[in-house]
C-alpha cells in the first residue's frame, strides 16, 4: 500500500514539472470512471477530443480522437478547448472575446504548458497555459478532478501584460466539445413559487442558452442547474448523463449549441450581459467554477455524486448537524410584539424543536417595518414591538430549552428607510431615471467597500450583542433594475463591472463573516428559492427551496432539487399553506430534509401536538441517514402516481424511506404493485418499521417481518400508500 502511495508522489511531482513540448501533447484529466482528454493539434491549439469513460491503458487516452473522422471544413475545428472570438479558426460560439489595447479583437491561443498535482484537499489539479503569439495575453484553464466523486470543477485564470486595459467581452469558465449524438437538456424555469420546474429539451440543432440577467435573486427565473443525457435519454438508473451547475452569486448563461456533426459545444460562464470588464495588467481575472459530474448508471449515481461531494468538499458544516426550527413567518407575518413571540417559545418546545427563528419585522423605528414597505435597512430593533431588544428574546428562548435564531435581509434597502435618506448613493439606480421597485426595495450597491462594511455590520452587530445567537436567515429579494454605481462612477471604474463587482463585493462580506464566526449555521434564503448555488453554500450551511409550501408542490420541487443538494441542505417547514392536505401529509414531505414548522403550534390540537411531537423524535432518531446518507429516487411523480425516495447509511444498516402520494383521484394506481428498494445490502436482513403514526393508529406493515436486502431490491416493498395513506414514512433496520 505505502509503495503504491510512493508510486503516486512520484507521478505527481513528474506530472508538477511543466510541460512545453511543441506538438501532440495529450493532457488526460481523469477520476475514478469520467474522462477529459485535451490534445494539441499540429498548430499548438488545444482541442478537446474526448469525453467519456476513463481507460486502464492511460497511453491509449492518445487515440482517443483519432478514432472520429468529422472531414468538413470549418466544422471539423469546433472542438478548441477554450474557443476564441476573432481568429479564423473558430466559427463557433466563443468561450472568450476580447479587446487588446490597441483596439483590435482578435485572439488566438497556443499550448505553452501544462502541470498536474495534488491539491491540499484531495483532488487533483490540471492547469493548461495557453499563450497568444502576438499578443502578451495569457489564459489558464484549470481542471480540479475529485477522483471517487467523478466530479470535476473548471475554471479559468485570464491574464496579460499589454501596456493597458484589455475588455474582456466574454470570459467563460468552461468550454467542452462532446462527440456524443443525442442530446436531451433538462433545464429549470421558475417564478416566485413555482422555483425548480423542469423543461426536457432535446437539442437538435443552433444554440440553446440558459440564463439569468437578473443580478440579484438571480435563480428566480431560471436554475444554473443543468442535467444533461448524452446518448438518448437517461433514466434514474442508466443512461449517460451529466449534471451540474454554474457556481456563480451572479448573471451566468449556459449556451449549449449542436453542431451538423451532432457534435455539442458547452459554452457555461458568467453572463456577458452588460459585463464587459476591463482587465488591468498583471491583474489575473479568475472565473467562477463550472462543475459537473458525468454518470454512466443514470441520473440517480450522478446525483450522489454531487451531493457528496457537496458535502465533502463544498458545503459549509458538510459533515455537520443541523437545527431543527419553528420560524413565525407564517404564523405572524409582521404582526407580533415581544409577549406574542415569547408565547410562541413554548410551543417550539412542545414540539421538540432545536430553535425558534425569529423572521422579517423585528426592527426599524422612523420608519417601521411593520409590512414590506418600509424600513428595510434600518437594523435597530423595533422599540414598540420590542422593547426590551433581541438580547432579551435569545434569553427568553433559552430559558424555555430552545435556541434562538433571527432574519435579516443586509443587502436591500426600501426607499421609505433611515438608510435611504442617509445614504442615497449606496443605493444601485439610475439618478436621472425613475426607481423600479420589486417587493418596494433597491438593492444596495455591494462594490462599494463602505456598504460592504455597513452588512458585514448588520450581521456583526447581532453577534456582538447576542453571542449565543444560533442561526441566521439571510434573504434576498429583488433583483437588480437600472443597474448603476455611483462608487464605480466616482472610482472610475466602468458600470459594466457592476454585476461582477457586486458578486465580489458579496463574496468578501461572506468571506469576512466566515472568518469571525466559522461555523453558526446561516439560511440562504433569496424570497423563495432564488439563490442555491454551490458558490454560496461554502458560506451557507442550508438553503430556502421555495415559499411555496404547500407539500403536494413541495413533493415536486423537492424532487427537483434532490438531483443537485443532498437533504441535510433543503430546509423544508410543516406551514398552513394547504391545510386540505393532513397534518401528517404536510409534516411527512418537509421531513425530507431538514425539517421545520412554521405554524401557531398552540393552536394544534393535543392530538395533532402529540403526533407532531412524535414525528419530531422520530425525526431526530433518522436525521443522521437522512443528512449524510445516500439518497436513491425510487419511483417518480412526473411518471407515476405517487413518489417514492429513500435514504440509507453508508454501512448499509439503517435507512429510511418517504412515499407520497401524488394523485387523490380514484384511478390513481399507488398500492398496486410493491417499490423496488435501491442501495441495500442484498445480503442483510432488514425490518421494516412505519413511523409517523397518530397515536392508536394502525399500519398495515407488519413490523414482526424481515425481508432480505435481495428481497427488498428486487421484489420489493409495499408501502401502501392511498388517498387514507397518502403519505408513509418507513424507517429500515438491519437485524443479526
Ligand atoms: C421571503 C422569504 O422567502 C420568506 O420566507 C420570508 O422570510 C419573507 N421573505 C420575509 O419578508
Amino acid at each position: 500500500m505505502k509503495s503504491i502511495n510512493l508510486l503516486t508522489t512520484i507521478l505527481l511531482i513528474l506530472f508538477s514539472i511543466p510541460f512545453s513540448i511543441g506538438q501532440n501533447v495529450t493532457i488526460p484529466i481523469e477520476t475514478e470512471n469520467v474522462a477529459t482528454v485535451l490534445k494539441t493539434d499540429e498548430n499548438n491549439r488545444l482541442k478537446m477530443v474526448y469525453f467519456g469513460k476513463s481507460l486502464s491503458d492511460g497511453n491509449e487516452y492518445n487515440q482517443t480522437g483519432d478514432v472520429f473522422n468529422f472531414r468538413s471544413e470549418g466544422a471539423a475545428s469546433n472542438n478548441n478547448a477554450y474557443a476564441v472570438a476573432g481568429i479564423d479558426n473558430n466559427f463557433v460560439e466563443p468561450a472568450i472575446a476580447v479587446i487588446h489595447v490597441d483596439g483590435n479583437n482578435s485572439l488566438d491561443l497556443l499550448y505553452d504548458s501544462h502541470t498536474t498535482s495534488k491539491t491540499a484537499d484531495g483532488a487533483i489539479l490540471t492547469t493548461v497555459t495557453l499563450k497568444d503569439p502576438v499578443y502578451p495575453f495569457v489564459v489558464d484553464l484549470h481542471y480540479k478532478a475529485w477522483k471517487d466523486k467523478d466530479v470535476i470543477e473548471q475554471w479559468n485564470v485570464i491574464r496579460h501584460t499589454e501596456k493597458g486595459n484589455v475588455i474582456l467581452n466574454k470570459y467563460a469558465s468552461a468550454n467542452l466539445y462532446l462527440n456524443n449524438k443525442d442530446y436531451h437538456l433538462t433545464s429549470y424555469n421558475g417564478a416566485w413559487a413555482k422555483e425548480m420546474q423542469p423543461v426536457e429539451t432535446h437539442l437538435r440543432q443552433g444554440m440553446h442558452t440558459i440564463e439569468s440577467r437578473l443580478g440579484t435573486r438571480e435563480h428566480l427565473l431560471t436554475s444554473p442547474n443543468f442535467m444533461l443525457s448524452l446518448d438518448g435519454k437517461s433514466t434514474e438508473t442508466s443512461g449517460t448523463v451529466m449534471m451540474g451547475q454554474l457556481a456563480w452569486t451572479g448573471n451566468f448563461a449556459l449556451q449549449f449549441e449542436t453542431d451538423v456533426n451532432k457534435n455539442l459545444h458547452i459554452v457555461a460562464g458568467i453572463n456577458p450581459y452588460q459585463s464587459a470588464y476591463h482587465l488591468k495588467p498583471n491583474t489575473p481575472f479568475e472565473t467562477p467554477r463550472f462543475i459537473y459530474t458525468l454518470s454512466f448508471e443514470g441520473k440517480g449515481k450522478g446525483s450522489r455524486n454531487l451531493q457528496d461531494w457537496l458535502r465533502e468538499h463544498n458545503l459549509l458544516d458538510g459533515q455537520g448537524e443541523r437545527l431543527t426550527l419553528l420560524n413565525n413567518w407564517e404564523a405572524t407575518y409582521f404582526d407580533f410584539d415581544q409577549d406574542k413571540l415569547v408565547s410562541l417559545f413554548g410551543g417550539a418546545k412542545e414540539l421538540g424543536v432545536d430553535m425558534f427563528l425569529l423572521d422579517d419585522g423585528w426592527f426599524a423605528n422612523k420608519y417601521p417595518r411593520n409590512d414590506d414597505t418600509a424600513g428595510l435597512g434600518d437594523w435597530d430593533v423595533n422599540k414598540k414591538k420590542l422593547p426590551d431588544g433581541v438580547p432579551f428574546l435569545v434569553r427568553a428562548a433559552e430559558k424555555e430549552g430552545v435556541k434562538f435564531g433571527i432574519w435579516i435581509e443586509p443587502e436591500m434597502v426600501n426607499p421609505e428607510s433611515e438608510l435611504y435618506e442617509n445614504h442615497p448613493d449606496w443605493v444601485i439606480k439610475q439618478e436621472q431615471r425613475p426607481e423600479i421597485y420589486f417587493r418596494s426595495q433597491l438593492v444596495l450597491d455591494l462594490t462599494n467597500p463602505e456598504v460592504q462594511d455597513f452588512v458585514f455590520g448588520v450581521v456583526d452587530d447581532l453577534f456582538t450583542e447576542n453571542p449565543t445567537l444560533a442561526f441566521i436567515k439571510w434573504d434576498c429579494n429583488a433583483p437588480i433594475f437600472n443597474g448603476h454605481s455611483s462608487y464605480l462612477e466616482r472610482e472610475n471604474i466602468p458600470q459594466s463591472h457592476l454585476y461582477v463587482e457586486y458578486s465580489r463585493g458579496l463574496q468578501s462580506v461572506l468571506e469576512r463573516i466566515r472568518a469571525k464566526y466559522p461555523k453558526v449555521p446561516m439560511m440562504l434564503c433569496s424570497g423563495g428559492g432564488g439563490r442555491s448555488d454551490y458558490n454560496l453554500l461554502k458560506y451557507f450551511t442550508e438553503f430556502w427551496l421555495s415559499d411555496n409550501t404547500d407539500p403536494l408542490e413541495r413533493v415536486f420541487m423537492q424532487w427537483n432539487y434532490s438531483y443537485y443538494y443532498p437533504a441535510i441542505t433543503m430546509c423544508n417547514h410543516v406551514t398552513n399553506w394547504s391545510k386540505d392536505k393532513s397534518l401528517k401529509y404536510r409534516v411527512d414531505v418537509a421531513s425530507m430534509g431538514k425539517l421545520g414548522f412554521d405554524i401557531r403550534a398552540n393552536e394544534l390540537s393535543e392530538r395533532d401536538m402529540k403526533f407532531a411531537q412524535q414525528t419530531v423524535a422520530n425525526y431526530n432518531d433518522y436525521k443522521d441517514v437522512l443528512w449524510h446518507g445516500d439518497m436513491y429516487r425510487l419511483v417518480d411523480p412526473y411518471e407515476n402516481d405517487m413518489a417514492s425516495l429513500m435514504y440509507v447509511n453508508e454501512q448499509k444498516t439503517e435507512a429510511v424511506m418517504f412515499s407520497y402520494l401524488t394523485n387523490w383521484r380514484y384511478l390513481a394506481e399507488t398500492s398496486t404493485r410493491p417499490v423496488k428498494l435501491k442501495g441495500l445490502d442484498k445480503d442483510k436482513r432488514y425490518r421494516v418499521t412505519e413511523i409517523n403514526l397518530y397515536e392508536g393508529e394502525r399500519s398495515p406493515v407488519d413490523h414482526q417481518k424481515v425481508y432480505s436486502g435481495e428481497f427488498l431490491m428486487n421484489v420489493g416493498f409495499n408501502p401502501m400508500v392511498d388517498s387514507y395513506r397518502a403519505s408513509v414514512v418507513i424507517k429500515i433496520e438491519s437485524v443479526q
